[in-house]
Parts: C-alpha cells; sequence; structure tokens
C-alpha cells in the first residue's frame, strides 16, 4: 500500500476497505443476503495477528484514511462509508495505538474532535467542545456500557440512565446571552463551527428571546436541526418543481438549508430544531439529565421530550432500546438509534470524558433496513425545466414491505461520488422512509468489464445536445419543442396542485403528445369528446369523465394558475404571494419589474425568471388562449376583518419574530402591508437596525412603532 496525501474517492474507498476486510471478521464489502442480516451478524472483532502485520506506514496512511473521511462527513456532507464501517475503522485506530503509543502523531483524528471547518461562513468557537458519542450496535453493546459506567464508579448496584432519541440531523449550538438569541453556530470541527445565526433565527419554534423575567446570564443549547419526514417529501417535490436538485435524503436537505448563503430560501424551507443538552452555561443549576430537559420547557425551546424515558437498571435500558427501534418508522423525523446519558450529572462529572466522547453517554444505533440488489441499467429523464436525472433501474428488491425497481441517481457528480456502474451489486434503503436511496456500491461484486457511467450528451427524448453549466450540477435539454419536456410541462399544467384535472392521468398525456393532439396547455379545453374515442382503449364512459374533468379544472384560483404555468422558480407558496399581490391577472401580466420586486419574498432570482417568461410571446399568447377557452378566477379575498382593519403597515429592521409571522398576524388581523413608505402607509413597524425607511416615514409624519405595540393593538 502507498500512501498519498490527498486519495481521490476510488482510493480512499479502496484503502479503506483493504483495512476492513484485512482486519475484521466481517465488513461491509463482504457479500450477504441483505443489509439487515450483515449488520445483526457482525461484531468488531480484530483478526488474531493485528499486532504482527500492521506497521507503523499502515498507522498513518489509516490516520490519514479516517481525516479524509471526517472531511467528507463533517464538510461536504458526502460520506463515503456507512457509519458502521467508519466506527469500525476508528476503533481499528484507537487499538494499535494502544498497542503502539509510540507511533501516536499529533494529527492523529483520535487527537482532534472532528473535520473542519468550512471557508463560507465566519467562524465561531466553542466555549465547550461539543464531542460526540461512543457508538453501540445492539443490547449486548448496551449492557457492556452499562458494566464499564459501574466499573469505573465502582458501583455494584444498578443506575439510572435518561434515554432519548438519537436524531439524524445537524447538531447545533444556540447562544443566548441575558435571554437573547445572539449566536447559532454549527459543530464543525468540535471547537470551531460556523455562524449561521441568521438562516437559525428562520426556524419558527427556536425563541429569539426567552421568555421569561431574569434570564440567565448565559445559556448554550445544544440539539439537532433537521427536516421531517413528511416535509422532506413535500421539498423534493417542490424542488422538482421548480426544476432544481432534490435532495437525498432529509439530513442532506437540512445540511444544505442550514449552509444556505441565502436566508430567504432558508426562511422557505422547513427546518426543525430540537434541544438535548447545554454546553456552557451561567445562572442556572441542575441535577439531573430531566433538569435539563424541564429547563427548556420552561424557556419554550423545542424538544421531543415525550420520546424521553428515564430507565431505573440497564435492562430497561434495552427494553427503551427495541421498543424504540420498532416504532421508528412511524415517528416524524429520521432516527438512527438512540442516545443513553447517565441520569445524575454528579456521576456524570465522575465519569469525565475521553478524547472525542463523554464516558457517561453512548448512542445504540439500530440495523439499517437496507436490501441488496443489481442495477439493471440507467436511464435519463428530462424534466419540465429540461433538467436530465438519471435513474437507475434494478432488480426489485423488498425493503421494510416495500418493492423497489428503480432509484434517482441526482446528477452526475452523485453518480461520480458513488461510482454507480451499470451492473454493480448495491446497498439500497429508503431515505425518509420513502424514498429509494443507494447507499453504496459492493466493489467485491463488481463484474471486470464493468466501465463509469456518464450522462449522454443529447437529451434521451428529442435527442438535441445537453448543455453543461459551471453554475449549477444539474444538465439541461434547451430545446423549446422537446416533446419530453412539453410532457412533463402538461403533465405539471393538470396536476392536483396546479389545475387539477383528475381524469387525465400522465399516460393519457404522453399518447395526447406523441398523437399530436395537444401542443399547448389551451389545447387540453379544445379536445372533444371525438378526438378520445379515436384512441386504442379509450371507451365513452371514460372519455366522457375525462371531458368532464377537463371542464370542471376551468373554474379555479389566480394562485393555482400562476403555479400551473411552470414558470421557473414559482412553486406553491410564491404563485400566492403572487395572486394576492396582484389579484387579478392582468395586472400580473402588466406589472413592471420594479411591481414584481415589490411582492412580499420575491427575490431578483424570481423577478428575472418571470420576466424571462414573458419575454416569450407565446407564453402570453398562451395565458390569453386559456382565459378565452374559459378558464376563469375565484377573486382573491382578503382577510378585512379584525383590530387592524383600515390600517396598513410597513416593516423595517429585525423584529423579535420573523418577518413572514409578522406579516401574517398583521394580514390575519385584517391589517395591510404596504410595499413602500407613503402618506397613505399608517404604521411604520420598527425594529432593530432599521433601514433607510425609517428617515423616509418619519419626513412624511408616519406613525412610528415597534412590535410591543402593534401585539397591544391585537
Ligand atoms: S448528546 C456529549 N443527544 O449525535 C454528547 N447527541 O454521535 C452530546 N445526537 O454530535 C450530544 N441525537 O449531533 C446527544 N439526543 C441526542 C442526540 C445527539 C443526535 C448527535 C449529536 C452528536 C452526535 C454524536
Amino acid at each position: 500500500m502507498t500512501m498519498s496525501k490527498t486519495l481521490n474517492t476510488e482510493q480512499l474507498f479502496k484503502n479503506s476497505d483493504f483495512f476492513l476486510k484485512k482486519y475484521f471478521t466481517d465488513s461491509s464489502g463482504s457479500a450477504q443476503e441483505n443489509g439487515s442480516e450483515r449488520w445483526s451478524s457482525a461484531k468488531i472483532t480484530f483478526i488474531a495477528n493485528l499486532e504482527k502485520s500492521f506497521t507503523e506506514t499502515d498507522y498513518k496512511l489509516l490516520c490519514e484514511l479516517i481525516t479524509q473521511h471526517d472531511k467528507l462527513y463533517h464538510q461536504q456532507d458526502k460520506p463515503i462509508l456507512t457509519d458502521f464501517d467508519y466506527d469500525r475503522l476508528y476503533q481499528l485506530l484507537l487499538h494499535v495505538e494502544k498497542l503502539n503509543p509510540t507511533w501516536i502523531i499529533p494529527s492523529s483524528p483520535s487527537k482532534k474532535v472532528g473535520g473542519q471547518v468550512l471557508t463560507h461562513f465566519e467562524k465561531a468557537s466553542h466555549r465547550k467542545p461539543m464531542l460526540s458519542l461512543a457508538n453501540s450496535y445492539n443490547g449486548q453493546d448496551l449492557l457492556a456500557f452499562d458494566e464499564r459506567v459501574r466499573k469505573f464508579l465502582n458501583l455494584e448496584t444498578e443506575i439510572t440512565y435518561f434515554c432519548e432519541p438519537k436524531f439524524d440531523g445537524l447538531s447545533m449550538e444556540l447562544v443566548y446571552e441575558n435571554g437573547l438569541l445572539t449566536k447559532a453556530i454549527t459543530r464543525g470541527d468540535g471547537l470551531i463551527g460556523e455562524l449561521v445565526t441568521e438562516n437559525i433565527k428562520t426556524i419558527k419554534s427556536i425563541p429569539h428571546k426567552l421568555k421569561i423575567k431574569n434570564p440567565p446570564a448565559l445559556l448554550e443549547v445544544r440539539g439537532e436541526v433537521l427536516i421531517h419526514k413528511k416535509d422532506f417529501l413535500d421539498l423534493n417535490l417542490s424542488q422538482e418543481n421548480l426544476g432544481l436538485q432534490t435532495f437525498a435524503n432529509p439530513r442532506n436537505a437540512a445540511a444544505g438549508t442550514v449552509r444556505q448563503l441565502d436566508t430567504a430560501v432558508t426562511a422557505d424551507r422547513p427546518l426543525k430544531f430540537y434541544a438535548y443538552a447545554l454546553g456552557d452555561y451561567q445562572g442556572v443549576e441542575f441535577k439531573t439529565q430531566s433538569d435539563i430537559y424541564s429547563l427548556f420547557k420552561s424557556f419554550s425551546l423545542p424538544t421531543k421530550e415525550d420520546l424521553t424515558q428515564i430507565c431505573h437498571s440497564a435492562t430497561e435500558v434495552v427494553e427503551y432500546y427495541n421498543s424504540f427501534m420498532e416504532k421508528r418508522h412511524s415517528l416524524e423525523f429520521d432516527t438512527d438509534g438512540i442516545v443513553v446519558k447517565v441520569f445524575s450529572l454528579k456521576l456524570q462529572e465522575e465519569l469525565g470524558f475521553l478524547a472525542r466522547s463523554p464516558r457517561w453517554a453512548t448512542a445504540a444505533k439500530f440495523p439499517p433496513e437496507q436490501g441488496k440488489t443489481q442495477i439493471l441499467e440507467i436511464v435519463c429523464q428530462v424534466g419540465r425545466t429540461g433538467a436530465i436525472t438519471p435513474v437507475a433501474i434494478m432488480k426489485p428488491v423488498k425493503i421494510a414491505g416495500v418493492t423497489i425497481s428503480n432509484a434517482t441517481l441526482h446528477n452526475q457528480e452523485e453518480i461520480d461520488r458513488k461510482d454507480v456502474r451499470v451492473g454493480d451489486t448495491i446497498i439500497i434503503q429508503r431515505a425518509g422512509d420513502v424514498i429509494p436511496e443507494i447507499v453504496e456500491v459492493v466493489l467485491s461484486a463488481r463484474q471486470a468489464d464493468s466501465i463509469p457511467y456518464k450522462i449522454p450528451d443529447f437529451c434521451p427524448s428529442c435527442h438535441h445536445s445537453l448543455s453543461f453549466s459551471e453554475e449549477e450540477v444539474a444538465v439541461r435539454c434547451t430545446n423549446s419543442h422537446c416533446p419530453g419536456k412539453l410532457k412533463e410541462s402538461l403533465k405539471h399544467f393538470a396536476s392536483r396542485r396546479a389545475m387539477n384535472i383528475e381524469k387525465l392521468g400522465d399516460r393519457w398525456i404522453d399518447i395526447f403528445v406523441d398523437k399530436g393532439l395537444v401542443k399547448h396547455f389551451s389545447d387540453f379545453y379544445k379536445l372533444r369528446r371525438e378526438d378520445l374515442l379515436q384512441l386504442e382503449r379509450q371507451g365513452e364512459k371514460s372519455a366522457d369523465n375525462m371531458i368532464a374533468s377537463i371542464e370542471k379544472s376551468k373554474k379555479t384560483t389566480l394562485a393555482r394558475f400562476i403555479f400551473s404555468l411552470g414558470i421557473r422558480f414559482i412553486g406553491e407558496t410564491t404563485a400566492k404571494h403572487i395572486a394576492n399581490h396582484f389579484i387579478k391577472i392582468d395586472n400580473f401580466i402588466n406589472a413592471s419589474e420594479e411591481e414584481l420586486r415589490q411582492v412580499p419574498e420575491i427575490g431578483p432570482k424570481v423577478t428575472s425568471a418571470i420576466f424571462e417568461w414573458f419575454l416569450n410571446k407565446e407564453n402570453l399568447n398562451e395565458i390569453k388562449s386559456l382565459i378565452a377557452c374559459g378558464v376563469s378566477f375565484e377573486e382573491v379575498t382578503r382577510n378585512t376583518e379584525g383590530p387592524l382593519k383600515g390600517k396598513s403597515f410597513l416593516i423595517t429592521g429585525t423584529l423579535p419574530l420573523s418577518r413572514d409571522d409578522a406579516k401574517n398576524i398583521i394580514e390575519k388581523n385584517g391589517g395591510k402591508i404596504l410595499s413602500s413608505v407613503s402618506s397613505k402607509l399608517n404604521y411604520l413597524v420598527v425594529g432593530d437596525d432599521p433601514g433607510s425607511k425609517l428617515e423616509k416615514a418619519q419626513n412624511l409624519k408616519v406613525t412610528i412603532i415597534n412590535w410591543n405595540e402593534v401585539e397591544k393593538m391585537l
């Protein structure tokens, strides 16, 4: 084996696999029937002659490998090893260091807490390091953990533990100084993280100010940022609708969202936070883990307390582990195990810490519900916006009761990272319990003649050459007459959340396009019964139903209509904002760029997408044709009742709640939000760091108030 500073993914994987195969009785690479079996039969067992065969060069290489795996995990959210194999490599390192203490180098991963910090965000130190947890994998490991704890404490009696879910998200520290949220810091390398305060402040459940009279001088709240499984599926759907890349799993989606440099994008995504531990603190006292949760509750900090349990013995801990494993799929978020903490903080103090983790806690992971199958082919699909998505077609395999036969590979970058090839044997699992996700390729089972997969240079539907851009990973077909794109646009137009043409399934849309019956949205409304009856397998009843459902869809809302047009970046929420702002389709069509910019939550990206769309005269004509065919909209009604009735408001600066929430509260109570300062404005609501609107309002003698005063009006 040779040493090299930075190994490419393949070398990194191969070298890691080498250690795993040589020094463990079983590893992920070994061919077994399925993931679960692989897991349950696996043990961290070193082969007997480790002492003799492991050299100092091997040790240095192992340090390098783990460092690179840490980087992939912590900085890029792209681990290439399963947690299980990573843990084994790490155990091997600890074992070798124990046998050969003179070899230990200062840069050994065992001497560091984790990976390194990204350069995108400002950095901030943690007052107390954010550590990892030692991992256990089954009930027996938990009993061994309890043994170690009791031995260390020299205790014969049972120990009380606090058990809670292990959240599969991103760990985060919230710093409250005198009750105010001043910083949100990612874990980073455990010592230094990234300052993502503004992004974290967009999470609705996180208080910006602790709601108590005498807040502690300092409180560092640690917890996990994540995305619920249902929200993840919705987010992917909306990404797809917007022609943007989908996420492989909720964890990646949460990580990508927290690290968004554009706070507006983060605000639009459904992040959640659950607190579970403390960093540094002053002015509060605790005796037990439960006290910490009670404190979180009294400060309105979100937790999952209902899923925690105090266990009075190791046997109870194992029972909790087993029962939690049973119900994990019914939970709203992804969990990969449980965390067990010694209940008494006094005992925790006595137990203290190892280099990377506390002695008083452990994580017990669940065996992942995975399956093993083979990739038969990789096909490329063209989306509505022309984005090309590669999809792996697999031999059907059953995972947790559901048969899976295809999985998106997202993009070329993802294919290269996992080095997925046609014919490969792969381990697959269901991300967010639904979306099939290829975990890894079983390299030992790869066919000798296999070749890396490259997305073709031409569109799978129209054979037009594809455009590759530097800015995004997606490859696109730019042919405006591509039938593949047309079919997808029509499917979007007719879909449930858009025009909701109930009886018009995807299969029929494909047929209509192939037969040349439908070329534009408005062609749906020109279809006649006779057109449908001449199609194969179309009966009279079904033709009548289809015509009736097309007719029914004509009565819609402006928001649905705008969404159905498929303008880039206009998802359902943005379409609602536009509809509420313009009220009438003509106002939207005739809006100047300046007027578009005044719609709440619309940024320059959306404005220019709308502009570009209207530049194409065919699009404007299409709207006119649809209206001529009878498409009509329900009146957009604004709530005009409530204590703020007849009053107009504008916000400047940072309020104690998010802008969105403030606007919603005002509108729900009958108030109107204006987009600029004018003499018509009744109130300017001012927060911290107000902008130029304040001066303008003062000049126009507009009443200036703060949020407290709005609350008083309510
Ligand atoms: S306590 C000193 N509790 O797991 C340990 N961590 O593998 C402090 N995690 O970095 C952490 N759920 O991001 C704790 N209920 C929970 C957790 C949890 C998930 C994460 C955390 C930590 C990692 C360690």
